[in-house]
């Protein structure tokens, strides 16, 4: 048997592929993640704590955590939570599979909007349920046209319990819902007795003004469950977020039995985030990474202008996306799948627009490009690249 060195091992999930500009993954620059400030908070939760920063913690999360996130929450978001609506995770993906946990059943319906978070189509198909795309426009999911098929769904004998949506900045899009649709949508989910899950991943990457307030902060308690993360703001691999949502409901996720078993989900690192937000480290640290992130943006926005002037966008006022029209609907080119091996012999690459729609069944004329783990200079290259790929597959 032969024995690889540890620095041989696989480490991480992104691959780099050599001669590849990749504007496929939605992961963050490394040079913005925080190596030395996060290996002080470690030393200052250790000592700050002692043992019980590495004791089994408290379930629903280490109350200075929860406090800094609710003091947090008041300030970039219209409502701050009580703490007993707040309950730390392992990342916004395991708040959505816990909450699909708590209320699914195999054999439901659940509603979607579409496009979405691809891989939280995954966390909720996991439960053995069925993803249904809800109606949307222009604007965004529509709340009558969904009120239309959550009765017709349910006069079918279908159960529909919930309802993923990422209102803020979303992913695939950058668009974020506007404040009537969000009304409506909130109203619509309260008459229906429908959970909405509400992604609330990207509200702290804002690059022109303040976010809009959450659907959570608005509706009456109960209708919606919103997750959140660490792993845009400060780093992925901590595997930390939360969720807020009506306290019965966080009571019911304390009393998981793994939940107990473990003493909360993640608690040394919980705690040691913190440390790393007290006395504004948090603040620091996010004002450094929204101006690298705006910079990405705008060479991005800039490279797709100048290399692909007639291609259709919004530019999206927060997150890491930007959703483009490839064309691939056109006659005159080929489809999806040929598209993106076109792109790649010529060193660029991206997601296809399919992978966003339940059953990849819309989406074959859109691209999704991330600019959040690459330079504005590669930036720029990759856009030159796909224009060539996309216009007469000559990069
Ligand atoms: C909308 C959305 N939700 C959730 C996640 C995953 O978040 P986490 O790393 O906190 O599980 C992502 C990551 O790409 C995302 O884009």
């Amino acid at each position: 048997m032969t024995h690889r060195r540890p620095d041989e091992l696989p480490v991480v999930q992104f691959r780099a592929r050599p001669d590849v500009i990749d504007l496929g993954w939605g992961h963050p620059h490394p040079a913005a993640l925080p190596t030395d400030a996060w290996a002080t908070a470690t030393a200052g939760a250790l000592r700050r704590y002692g043992s019980a920063a590495l004791s089994y913690g408290y379930a629903a999360g280490p109350g200075p955590l929860v406090e800094w996130l609710t003091e947090r929450l008041g300030r970039v978001d219209a409502y701050r939570p009580e703490a007993d609506q707040v309950f730390v995770t392992a990342g916004a993906s395991q708040a959505l599979d816990l909450l699909a946990g708590a209320v699914c059943r195999p054999g439901d319906a659940v509603l979607v909007d579409a496009p979405t978070y691809h891989l939280a189509l995954r966390i909720v198909a996991d439960h053995r349920v069925d993803l249904v795309a809800a109606p949307t426009d222009r604007d965004g999911l529509d709340p009558a046209g969904t009120a239309e098929l959550v009765r017709s769904l349910r006069r079918r004998g279908r159960r529909v319990p919930m309802l993923y949506l990422v209102p803020t900045f979303n992913n695939p899009t950058g668009r974020s819902l506007p404040s009537d649709r969000r009304a409506g949508l909130v109203a619509m989910a309260e008459e229906a007795g429908l959970l909405v899950v509400e992604d609330d991943t990207y509200r702290e990457l804002s690059y022109d003004g303040p976010a809009p307030a959450s659907l959570f902060s608005t509706a009456a308690t109960g209708t919606v469950a919103r997750v959140g993360s660490f792993s845009k703001t400060v780093a992925p691999g901590l595997r930390l977020g939360w969720l807020t949502a009506d306290a019965g409901l966080v009571a019911g996720l304390h009393r998981r039995g793994h939940v107990d078993s473990g003493g909360g989900v993640n608690h040394t690192t919980a705690l040691t985030m913190a440390e790393f937000a007290a006395d504004g480290g948090y603040d620091r640290h996010l004002s450094g990474i929204l101006a690298r992130y705006r910079r990405q943006r705008d060479a991005l926005v800039t490279a797709v202008r100048r290399h692909l002037p007639d291609a259709r966008f919004d530019v999206p006022g927060g997150g890491w996306f930007l959703w483009l029209r490839s064309g691939a609907d056109r006659v005159d080119l080929p489809g999806p799948d040929e598209l993106l091996a076109r792109a790649e012999a010529a060193g660029v690459s991206y997601l296809e627009g399919t992978w966003f729609y339940p059953g990849r069944a819309a989406g074959r004329d859109r691209i999704r490009l991330s600019f959040s783990r690459l330079d504005p200079a590669e930036l720029a290259e990759g856009v030159r690249r796909l224009a060539g790929a996309l216009t007469d597959g000559d990069a």
